[in-house]
């Protein structure tokens, strides 16, 4: 049950696609408090209530006790006490006696103070008059998240050559290094399906350019990496460089494509080219403008795209920057006032991202004029919306690869999204793993994080643990910054386990791509919380680091240095799957309750659900050449079940064929249990 409540005249956010009618009632669950002119509306909570969503988010998947501030935000330094990252997904649900769920459709900040300030308030900060408020009521938790992602519409959906492994660094400067980069993989046997262009592909940090210099013959070199199974991912940023006679420039300014200050003129911040403009994603020109330029690199044969720097980021303004030349010129340097000092510092490390800016520009929504501010969490969402409208109508009938760092709930139909620059902490492995279902909750299904930390200096075993959780996201991109160590994972010294593992993932992606195309075309998770899956378990209930993928499996990753295994709780009885490499496996029946299971850094356990079972395929080195005529089957039952495969050719777009469904039956024949499939071979493990 949806209820919707509008409040002033809200911008049309294109996050709602399902119809509902605005009721006349007064709103019901939140009571509405005035403050400084801005609307808080309140909640009281139980002591038990746990409090889900808000995807991409500090903290644990229980948001009780702290602040989340909703603006897209460029904050790489994601310490604990960060409000902000580079999403804002506004929906969360309370789950307890009452069970409801808050979707807070506004495309300014937001605030949630979810028990912090009092320890059972939840208060919700608006940062403008004009947004809409869901209500959605259901059975539970769960029953509110496939609701809510009805509301929202059907998650975008990524080829099937997406979910191999992909390799990335700011930045693969020449032709020659991303050859080496595919040989090195090539030779040490580690599968590989895309390898990523940052910034330095292009000429100048010029969007849609390519330098001459060090991709002269660019064509030719993408389709000669096709022919080793590997697509190239290039960057495109939202800013579009100053410059004379660079044809984007040009036409962004003659047709009045750009991001307006008061005054008429374009907008002008600082980012990676240096002076740029920001083009006006709000208006449906500027999107079809800009999204037609993708086409010169797809006619290249360039299959995906991630959108970056699309918050926007601003390194800084010219206002800003004189502001500060002011303030020092005027500083006293004999002061004796040490809050001069932290003045001082905080005048010169606040030059980038400043509100002052994102309130100091307008954009043309198709003829309503809009400071930018009351609109900043759907820029990075439009961008992408322009990306793949544009590619409905360059390709219509291919998926193309698209994801984005910033975003707002609806862009979720429109691309995945990586979780942006994090670093290579332990603790971030674990932001992943709680991140994961959150994601889910809000539309995003292909997601992930970069594996091994963007920043700092990853270890081998943070590397190889982090990508034993990798192995498992739809998005499995190991991708580091300029200045770090080599994290290719050849450069870890002996190759054998990191072959291993990403053969696991090779050989797990039948399963995965079938759970994630299932999810994505019935609004449901790929990533669900225990809670969600064993609801009257109270204890199950409680656990934040393991999780259910999927139909038949736990997941249970180990994220803590010098650890040689963990302690693991099994809400039944279940089947334990060490892999050693994709074929070689240690299995063990378990009971339900609490174990500790010893994993070694180079092994990635998985536990199978009773009466389920997980087809695995022959592992290959990209997914073009993966083998899907043959499958073993684990299973774990005494009984007969049934498991249906959904399998496509991965990158067109028939996905309602009732074809594409392919059936795993393990059944009894006369005494003996057997397994069969209605297209395929298989072979049975059986538990
Ligand atoms: C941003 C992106 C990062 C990229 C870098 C250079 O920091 O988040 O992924 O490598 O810019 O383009």
């Amino acid at each position: 049950m949806i209820k919707k409540f509008v409040y002033g005249n809200p911008i049309e956010t294109g996050a709602v696609v399902k119809p509902v009618e605005a009721s006349a009632d007064p709103i019901q669950y939140l009571t509405e408090l005035e403050m400084n002119g801005k609307l808080i509306f309140n909640y009281e909570m139980e002591n038990d209530d746990v409090v889900y969503g808000l995807g991409e988010a500090n903290g644990g998947l229980n948001k009780r006790g702290a602040v989340y501030r909703s603006f897209c935000s460029d904050e790489p330094n994601q310490t604990e006490d960060k409000q902000s990252l580079y999403g804002a997904h506004n929906f969360i649900v309370i789950s307890g006696m009452i069970n409801v769920g808050f979707f807070i459709d506004c495309a300014s900040e937001v605030r949630f103070d979810i028990g912090f300030t009092s320890q059972n308030m939840l208060n919700i900060h608006l940062g403008c008059p004009d947004f809409t408020v869901y209500i959605i009521e259901g059975r539970n938790a769960y029953d509110i998240v496939k609701q809510f992602r009805e509301l929202i519409g059907r998650s975008y959906i990524a080829p099937m050559w997406a979910f191999g492994f992909q390799q990335s660094r700011w930045s693969y400067m020449n032709e020659d290094e991303v050859r080496t980069v595919v040989k090195k993989h090539r030779d040490a046997g580690i599968p590989l399906d895309a390898v990523y262009l940052d910034i330095d592909y292009m000429d100048g940090y010029k969007d849609f350019t390519i330098s001459e210099e060090r991709f002269p013959n660019f064509s030719e070199f993408v389709s000669e990496m096709k022919q080793e199974g590997v697509r190239l991912v290039p960057i495109i940023d939202a800013g579009v460089k100053i410059e004379d006679g660079y044809e984007l420039f040009e036409e962004g300014r003659q047709y009045q494509l750009f991001c307006k200050k008061g005054d008429g003129t374009d907008f002008v911040a600082g980012v990676w080219p240096g002076k740029t403009h920001f083009p006006d994603f709000m208006n449906s020109g500027a999107r079809m403008w800009f999204g037609s330029k993708y086409k010169s690199l797809i006619d290249s044969g360039i299959e995906g795209f991630w959108n970056d720097m699309n918050e926007p980021a601003m390194f800084y303004t010219e206002d800003g920057v004189n502001e500060a030349k002011e303030y020092l010129q005027n500083f006293d340097f004999n002061t004796n006032d040490p809050g001069k000092f932290f003045e001082l510092k905080d005048k010169l490390t606040s030059l980038s991202n400043r509100m002052k800016d994102y309130e100091s520009f307008f954009h043309n929504m198709d003829g309503r004029i809009v400071r930018h501010d009351q609109v900043h969490n759907l820029y990075g969402a439009y961008m992408t919306r322009a990306a793949s409208e544009a590619f409905d109508n360059i390709v219509p009938d291919k998926r193309m690869l698209l994801f984005s760092r910033a975003s707002y709930i609806g862009s979720h139909r429109w691309g995945g999204i990586w979780t942006g620059d994090n670093q290579s902490w332990w603790s971030h492995l674990k932001l992943n793993i709680k991140m994961m279902p959150s994601l889910n909750m809000c539309g995003y299904l292909y997601s992930g994080a970069d594996l091994g930390g963007f920043g700092c200096n990853c270890t081998r075993e943070l590397m190889l643990r982090w990508l034993a959780f990798g192995i498992f996201t739809p998005l499995m991109r190991d991708h580091s910054a300029v200045g770090t160590r080599r994290q290719e994972l050849y450069e870890f010294g002996d190759t054998e386990d990191f072959k291993n593992i990403i053969s696991v993932r090779y050989s797990l992606i039948p399963y995965l791509y079938s759970e994630y195309m299932k999810a994505c075309l019935s609004n449901d998770m790929l990533f669900k919380p225990l809670a969600f899956e064993y609801p009257n378990d109270n204890f199950a209930c409680t656990i934040e680091d393991q999780l259910v993928l999927g139909e038949s499996v736990m997941l249970a990753p180990v994220y803590e240095p010098n650890a040689v295994g963990r302690y693991v709780y099994l809400p039944e009885d279940m089947l334990l799957v060490i892999f050693k490499s994709s074929s070689v496996r240690k299995y063990q029946i378990m009971k339900k309750g609490m174990h500790y299971i010893p994993v070694a850094a180079n092994e990635v356990p998985l536990f199978i659900r009773r009466n389920k079972l997980l087809p695995l395929c022959r592992t290959s080195q990209c997914t073009d050449e993966m083998d899907t005529s043959m499958f073993e089957i684990i299973a774990f039952t005494d009984d007969n079940i049934e498991y249906n495969l959904y399998e496509d050719d991965g990158i067109s777009k028939d996905y309602d064929n009732p074809d594409n469904m392919v059936q795993f039956a393990i059944t009894d024949v006369d005494g003996v249990m057997g397994a069969v499939s209605n297209k395929t071979i298989v072979k049975l493990s059986l538990f």
